[in-house]
């Protein structure tokens, strides 16, 4: 599959007809709301894990030197703590357009903290898009993304302002935060 994903996502006619829906989001989505929405609320989905195994090549890296990202990775009896969106459906032109290097929108089932649930999007990058890069050890994902930068700004700001965001939902995500403990490592300066 190619890695821009915005023909594929337009085809996708689930919320066509719904004045509403709910937009999971994960990685930059928790922090960087920069699209209209009627309502916020920390949410969980099921049977997900964030990893770092997306490559970016059109926003902290390029198509020479990907940087590397969050998306989902099929996780049986795993949680994914994030932020859920109560959108109109207008909003996918700007969302597929942001998330089109190897993003799909995946149909979800949304956990509300505060309780309650609804059937929303995650957008999701699969092994199938050409920009995927797989696992690597938490230390290799951090000198990754300590060289990486693209059009959005450092691969470290991306990580840093994500874990970030996690503390402020009482997340805790191994995964990210061993990334991060690795990353300051390599950034601190010689004494
Ligand atoms: C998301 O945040 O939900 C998708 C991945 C990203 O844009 O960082």
């Amino acid at each position: 599959m190619s890695a821009n994903t915005i023909r594929l996502n337009q085809a996708m006619s689930h919320f066509d007809g719904h004045d509403t829906l709910w937009l999971f989001g994960y990685g930059s989505l928790i922090y960087k709301a920069d699209f209209p929405f009627l309502e916020r609320k920390p949410a969980r989905i099921h049977n997900w894990s964030r990893r770092f195994w997306q490559g970016s090549h059109d926003h902290r890296g390029t198509p020479e030197q990907p940087g590397r990202v969050v998306t989902l990775i099929a996780a049986p009896g795993k949680v994914c703590e994030g932020m859920a969106y109560l959108i109109t459906p207008e909003e996918f032109a700007h969302l597929d357009f942001r998330e089109k290097n190897g993003y799909l929108r995946v149909l979800t089932d949304i956990e509300f903290r505060g309780g309650g649930c609804a059937q929303g999007v995650a957008y999701v990058a699969d092994q199938n898009n050409s920009a995927f890069l797989g696992p690597a050890s938490e230390l290799e994902i951090a000198r990754h993304i300590v060289r990486s930068e693209g059009p959005s700004g450092k691969n470290s700001d991306y990580l840093l302002q994500l874990a970030e965001a996690l503390r402020g939902l009482d997340e805790v995500d191994e995964h990210v935060f061993a990334i991060e403990r690795h990353l300051l490592e390599l950034t601190a300066s010689p004494l």
